[in-house]
């Protein structure tokens, strides 16, 4: 006999990518950032230590959201703190959608939206892009019982985007809130913050993990009108981000120019692993994000997956049902870059 329920019970749960915790492994399989995060995260990390950790930390993130409102351009109870965006999507999806309920995802992309609905005992649609990597109308089709519907921006493994124009076509048909998680948007041509304020069913997702370099600190953050941020307030952990993750967090989103300088070395880099794929013999994927999908003419993939990791280089292999295979290589430093690409040309032979 199990105590634990039936839903969760049938449940395979999420799978996060490989944490190698020993051995020297490149890590290119679940986009974190290869360079270290700013000077300024650790002397904040430092100074809330100093001070001890004997107080609950603030349980809003006010030092946070201030920052993080002047950033963005709207006020700061228009931000809700997080530990991660992971905790986020769970806190939207708790409050949001309940037994039996619908919640809607493009196919493929982040796989986690759909355990979501799992915990919830609620149903998932996976609507699926065309071969183009664009919406179809049905993802904007009203469905009874359809509470919320999840849009990653730049998507995963994709690297592609959806316009501001069909954001905003989109969340004007929908009967309910669109999240646009844009996890890697700080490394794209653009995104979709201040669309939070022409409609208030769209709501905007970031995280630190990437774009800042802090995916061990957890913390990210959503946009939201602040009614909405309101209600989902009550559906949250009491204190759900720590002393130190809301210190370094306030220190990263205030330094916008580490920000730029490692966006640029981040986008000269994905630049070149797209050319020297393609080179290769790869079917790439344009991306707009800090990793690259691509797939093979006539090579099957998990082979090369696994003689880079043979070779001590961890990259991504998917295989979708009905979709198909890729590998998807986070964007490194150039040298983490140039050893995963010359592994690759020796096994291409
Ligand atoms: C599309 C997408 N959303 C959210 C996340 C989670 O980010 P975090 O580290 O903030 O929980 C990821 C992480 O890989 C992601 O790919």
């Amino acid at each position: 006999m199990s105590y634990v329920r039936s839903n969760i019970q049938a449940m395979k749960g999420y799978l996060p990518g490989e944490q190698p915790q020993g051995g020297k492994f490149i890590k290119l399989n679940t986009n974190e950032n290869p360079y270290p995060a700013s000077n300024s995260v650790i002397r904040a990390i430092h100074s809330t230590l100093e001070q001890d950790l004997i107080r609950y930390p603030d349980p809003m993130g006010t030092a946070f959201r201030i920052k993080a409102a002047e950033v963005l351009a709207v006020e700061p109870d228009w931000i809700l703190c997080g530990n991660g965006s992971d905790d986020i999507l769970t806190i939207v999806t708790r409050a949001m959608v309940g037994e039996g309920d619908l919640l809607r995802l493009p196919f493929p992309s982040y796989i986690l939206y759909k355990t979501l609905a799992e915990i919830q005992s609620a149903n998932s649609e996976e609507i699926h892009f065309t071969e183009n990597w664009e919406l179809t109308t049905e993802f904007a089709a009203i469905k009874p019982n359809l509470k919320v519907v999840f849009l990653p921006n730049p998507n995963s493994p994709s690297g592609t985007v959806v316009s501001r124009e069909s954001i905003l076509q989109l969340a004007d048909a929908l009967p309910c809130p669109l999240l646009v998680d844009e996890a890697y948007a700080d490394f794209a041509e653009f995104n979709c913050v201040d669309l939070v304020k022409q409609n208030e069913k769209i709501m905007v997702t970031r995280t630190l993990s990437k774009s800042y370099a802090l995916a061990g600190l957890r913390f990210g953050f959503l946009v939201a009108q602040p009614h909405i941020v309101a209600e989902l307030i009550k559906a949250k952990d009491s204190y759900n981000c720590d002393a130190l993750s809301i210190a370094g967090a306030t220190a990263a989103i205030a330094d916008q120019a580490w920000l730029q300088e490692n966006r640029k070395k981040v986008i000269a880099t994905r630049e070149r692993l797209e050319a020297r794929l393609a080179d290769l013999g790869f079917s790439v994927q344009p991306s707009q994000a800090n990793f690259v999908w691509s797939t093979h003419p006539d090579r099957p993939l998990q082979p090369l997956y696994e003689g880079l990791k043979s070779n001590k280089i961890l990259v991504r292999y998917m295989n979708y049902e009905g979709w198909g295979e890729g590998l998807r290589i986070s964007v490194g430093t150039d040298q983490q870059i140039d050893a995963c690409l010359s592994v690759l040309s020796t096994l291409d032979k």
